[in-house]
């Protein structure tokens, strides 16, 4: 008998349609069960060689510097701040959301002078706002944006942002967290300078790697830094050299080799597929989606023009209980959904379809069970409106 009691692990099978993560191809699944091999295996490098050539394909780039970080989204994050910011620097940051708070909270533990560009939460940041803050200061290290806000279910317009970055000699850094694999994101084409995500959402992976990619404008400033990088374990140049064939493959961490295997076999599905066909089908889906949802009386929370496809927030009408309906759908139907974070929790629902979530079969499903339980919360809708808008809008295309 084991001297401790503890359950037998049995976890429930559930239809991810939250903010991430998502859920995962059985080929991925299948692969984290490969043998294990040490982080210094020479067959361990040839798998990173693929993860990477396979990253530079998904972020569209060729910067050499492309490789996940061990750990999650947020470390692409902290990397960002940690490595291409030094005391006193000034960052300009959109906050429009839960992430660009979370942007302006790093930027500020490592010394930044941060100004913020505020915008309503479901609302971008307008082109001219930024270009007016980048105007009226000196030297501007960085521009940061949210490119996928997933606390309200904004994608913000990259292009116009990044050449203002450029003007003022700016680096242009981009959370693409909830837009890589899923929405357009051209890191080279659309001068992205750093760049990065998580493995859970549009890429399908289990959470625990932040794929991050910066091209050689960004690494040259950091020969410029006058003090070492405050982080031992999110320093790129020490990543790299463990990263990179002509860095000598020197040891730094013990990469998580079963993370890698599930990150390749993902990238590799993704390939398989394409990477346009991946974009129209997620743009397919989130439209059906939002189709549904406004048939049945529902009001979407972003602004319109600027919805996300992998990331719809929906307003909770009010007398409807948010946190037994999530319930509900959890229990009764095995789906989850997100609550509202930050200032729109309680009033929005977040619906994730993402990469292998994004199917019509869950479109439908979601549309269908949410249907019912708002019929037996009281609200009065037309029966059926949601599915049929969706499956009209599926047909379309
Ligand atoms: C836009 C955005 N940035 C950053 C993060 C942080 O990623 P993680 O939770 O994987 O650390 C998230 C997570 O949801 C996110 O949606």
């Amino acid at each position: 008998m084991p001297e401790m009691s503890y359950q037998e692990l049995k976890p429930p099978r559930r239809i991810l349609l939250g903010p991430g993560p998502s859920n995962i191809h059985p080929r991925v699944q299948q692969a984290m069960t490969e043998p294990l091999l040490g982080h210094m295996d020479p067959y361990f490098f040839t798998v990173m060689d693929d993860i990477m050539k396979l990253l530079r394909f998904l972020f569209r780039t060729e910067n050499e510097l492309t490789f996940p970080i061990s750990a999650t989204g947020s470390a692409g994050m902290e990397a960002s701040f940690a490595n291409f910011l030094e005391r006193g620097d000034t960052a300009v940051i959109g906050v429009n959301g839960f992430f660009g708070e979370r942007m302006v909270n790093n930027a500020l533990r490592y010394g930044a002078d941060v100004v913020q560009l505020n915008a309503e939460w479901g609302r971008i940041i307008e082109p001219e706002v930024i270009e007016a803050v980048l105007k009226s200061r000196k030297q501007v290290k960085l521009l940061a944006l949210v490119h996928a806000e997933t606390s309200t279910g904004v994608l913000q317009p990259l292009t116009e942002a990044s050449q203002l970055a450029k003007q003022c000699g700016a680096l242009f850094l981009v959370d693409a967290v909830t837009s890589l694999g899923g929405q357009e994101l051209a890191v080279d084409d659309w001068g992205i300078d750093i760049c990065y995500s998580g493995s859970q959402k549009c890429i399908s992976c289990p959470p625990g790697l932040a794929p991050f990619t910066a091209n050689q404008t960004a690494l040259d400033t950091l020969k410029t830094r006058t003090c070492n990088v405050p982080s031992f374990y999110l320093d790129l140049s020490l990543l790299a050299k463990y990263w990179l064939a002509n860095g000598g493959r020197t040891y730094h961490h013990t990469a998580p080799a079963c993370m890698f295997y599930a990150l390749h076999e993902a990238l590799a599905l993704i390939a398989e597929e394409g990477l346009e066909a991946r974009i129209q089908r997620h743009l397919r889906h989130g439209a059906a989606l939002h189709a549904g949802l406004e048939a049945m009386g529902l009001t979407l929370h972003a602004q319109p023009g600027h919805r996300l496809s992998t990331l719809t927030t929906v307003r909770i009408p009010s007398n409807v209980d948010d946190l037994r309906v999530r319930q509900r759908l959890l229990n009764e139907f095995g789906i989850e959904i997100g609550g509202g974070l930050g200032a729109l929790k309680g009033q929005v629902w977040r619906i994730g379809l993402m990469g292998h979530s994004s199917t019509e079969e869950n479109v439908l499903l979601f549309l269908s069970a949410l249907e019912k339980l708002l019929v037996e919360e009281g609200y009065s809708l037309e029966a059926g409106a949601g599915v049929s808008a969706a499956t009209r809008n599926l047909k379309k295309k």
